[in-house]
């Protein structure tokens, strides 16, 4: 059952109902906490009574232009109404009806409205929406103004409840809520941004809307710098340039941010000569928010003056998988030595770059350039049987905000982790500090686990005759 607020909340607040895409399920309420704080709305919610898996959250918040706010971020906020009525069945939901003052059930004879009847698990026929249209008028007389199906001044939703999606779904909805539209999400944004149509993709460019959930789960907002250590071909700056923030970024693979890499559209033999996270930005108008991105190793910390400088790290760190994950280094201390003259057209020599080394890393970076407040978000790719929550990297400076899961088989899962620096940084913890634990992994590589696993996958689904 969605979450719902006790009827008794002081006067102040004004209930709504939330209405999320049906997609990533436990990013929701993450995304939603992460954007009442950066648009500094008040937002009150009953998590006891959280469903996940339920479309539907009645919040509490103070106005609709809170609500109209919060809505101009949302990426899983499909839609967001004032809630009007709610109950079990369609007359206890009208008996709701009956409660409201007057003023608030009144459309008035010079303006038009419209009802929307939407069933959730279950496709309800014409007949009976009309049936429910015609039931809700009969206890609504005060709607004398004009029916407008196509752009009406108020749009009244019915949104029936029929459980989880998949789920086998009851012949009456498990609860009903009837409310006034309010606003919509950005769902648009996610078609806007789609990889399909990106000037500049590569093999692991992060999707657009898990991209602009990062981007809210980081709280970046206009005119902060965000950064991304592991940037690729910079999706992940879109996003955040798309909110208004000044972006930059490094990556150890020249190859990858020159556009000389392979293209990775199977129908395209070439890179055109003008592809360049650069001209991803042009694409969408955000050049002015482009600050620069260098051919760096994010593990080599001293290229940074030693002062906070971003706002936001945004980043999905390399797994191994479908990209290098190098360092600077050389397998015998011998190697490392560079003679003077040879220092100018040196090209450094790499090592492989341990999983565990590259969170370590990237939590003592963010302990140290993050501002104050300032957020870090990151994938981390776990193993589902054996991960706990001790397994999240640590540091003394970062607080672990949310955790959220995205599955991507049943052994192997990708976690958002969101953190925020509370605490400055002391120069004697620096990087190899005790402060930071990650052992999940121990020695075998990710890259090792996960193959392992997807073959186990594919055996049992030969065994089982799927494809
Ligand atoms: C998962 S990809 C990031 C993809 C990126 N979010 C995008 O949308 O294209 C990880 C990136 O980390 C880079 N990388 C690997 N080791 C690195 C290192 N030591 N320093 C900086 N970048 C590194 C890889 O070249 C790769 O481009």
């Amino acid at each position: 059952m969605a979450a719902r607020i006790a009827r008794g909340m002081a006067d102040t607040w004004k209930r709504y109902i939330f209405h999320f895409a049906n997609d990533h399920f436990d990013f929701k309420l993450a995304e939603l906490k992460a954007i009442a704080r950066t648009v500094g709305c008040q937002i009150q919610i009953d998590e006891t009574k959280y469903d996940k898996e339920s479309p539907f959250l009645e919040v509490g918040l103070r106005s609709d232009e809170d609500g109209k706010r919060l809505m101009q971020r949302a990426t899983l906020g499909r839609s967001l109404y004032e809630l009007m009525a709610e109950g079990r069945t369609l007359p206890e939901l009208c008996a709701d009806l009956n409660k409201l003052p007057d003023a608030k059930k009144t459309v008035a004879a010079d303006s038009t409205f419209r009802f929307q009847i939407e069933g959730f698990n279950k496709r309800l026929p014409q007949a009976s929406k009309v049936d429910r249209i015609e039931a809700l008028l009969q206890c609504l007389p005060k709607f004398q103004g004009k029916i407008n199906l196509k752009a009406p001044d108020h749009s009244f939703h019915l949104l029936e409840y029929y459980g989880h999606e998949g789920s086998k779904s009851p012949d009456q909805p498990y609860w009903l809520y009837f409310g006034r539209w309010i606003a919509d999400g950005q769902r648009d944004k996610i078609r806007q941004f789609h990889l399909q149509k990106r000037h500049f993709i590569g093999n692991t460019s992060m999707d657009a809307g898990l991209s602009l959930i990062m981007a809210n789960m980081g709280q970046v907002d206009k005119n902060q710098i965000v950064f991304d250590p592991f940037v690729g071909t910079g999706s992940l700056l879109v996003a955040c340039a798309h909110h208004g923030a000044y972006v930059m970024g490094t990556d150890i693979d020249y190859m990858l941010i020159h556009a000389k890499a392979r293209p990775s559209r199977h129908n395209q033999k070439r890179r055109d000569k003008d592809e360049s996270i650069r001209a991803n930005l042009r694409q969408y108008g955000m050049e002015s928010r482009y600050l620069d991105v260098l051919v760096a190793d994010a593990s080599r910390h001293d290229l940074w003056r030693n002062m906070p400088l971003f706002d936001a790290i945004i980043t999905d760190p390399p797994y191994g998988i479908r990209e290098a994950s190098l360092k600077i280094g050389a397998e015998k201390p011998a190697d490392a030595f560079i003679p003077e003259d040879c220092r100018d057209n040196h090209h450094p020599q790499s090592v492989k770059y341990r999983l565990s080394d590259s969170f370590c890393d990237l939590l003592n970076f963010a302990a140290r350039f993050l501002k104050l407040n300032g957020r870090l978000v990151y994938w981390l790719p776990v193993f589902r049987p054996q991960y706990s929550e001790a397994n999240v990297p640590r540091h003394r400076c970062l607080q672990l905000v949310s955790n959220c899961e995205q599955i991507l088989n049943t052994t192997i899962s990708r976690r958002l982790v969101t953190m925020e620096k509370t605490a400055e940084w002391q120069a004697e913890e620096d990087s190899r500090g005790a402060t930071v634990e990650v052992d999940h992994y121990g020695d075998k590589s990710f890259r090792e686990r996960y193959f392992k696993a997807n073959r186990t996958i594919a055996k049992e689904m030969e065994a089982s005759g799927s494809s």
